[in-house]
């Protein structure tokens, strides 16, 4: 059975309904062969990544960049996926206040690095969460998912 590893950070209700809205996406009807395993950013490592067949990423931003919790994921499963998970899909969901420029920007840095594939454009939200938005981060765990079926 395919693995999507949803490693996200968390801290408030924002990004929770964000991050239920991408699950909720993930395990949409005609996606059962989808095994959806969602870790906290700070709990999650290299096993976790080199385990799965796919990725969603999602995070505040924080001080201009990505929230530190997901750059610790990062740093602990950069260097074991180098070479592993080359042209796995993923894709991201970002919150903040009003400006994700940066914390994109460092995403961007990290997944071609690790030459990741981008199965859906990221899902950028400032303030609070509207409809549209829940439709997006739905849409973003619907189509990660369904790409791992059918790259
Ligand atoms: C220390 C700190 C730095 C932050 N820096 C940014 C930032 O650079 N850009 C941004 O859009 N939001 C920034 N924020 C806002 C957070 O992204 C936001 O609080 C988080 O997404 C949770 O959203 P909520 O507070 O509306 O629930 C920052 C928040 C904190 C606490």
């Amino acid at each position: 059975m395919a693995r999507l590893l949803v490693v996200h950070h968390t801290p408030s209700p924002a990004l929770d309904s964000l991050h239920r809205a991408v699950l909720d996406g993930a395990g949409a009807d005609g996606l059962e062969d989808v095994e959806v395993v969602s870790r906290p950013a700070l709990l999650a490592g290299a096993t976790d990544a080199l385990e799965a067949d796919g990725y969603i990423v999602g995070a505040p931003a924080n001080l201009g960049s990505m929230a530190g919790a997901l750059k610790h994921f990062f740093d602990l499963a950069y260097y074991p996926c180098l070479e592993a998970t080359v042209g796995r899909p993923y894709g991201v969901y970002l919150h903040g206040n009003d400006d994700l420029g940066g914390a994109q920007r460092d995403l961007e840095r990290i997944v071609t690095g690790l030459r990741w594939r981008e199965a859906h454009a990221a899902v950028h939200v400032t303030g609070a969460p509207s409809a549209d938005d829940l439709a997006a981060a739905w849409d973003l765990g619907a189509t990660v998912a369904a790409n791992l079926l059918d790259p």
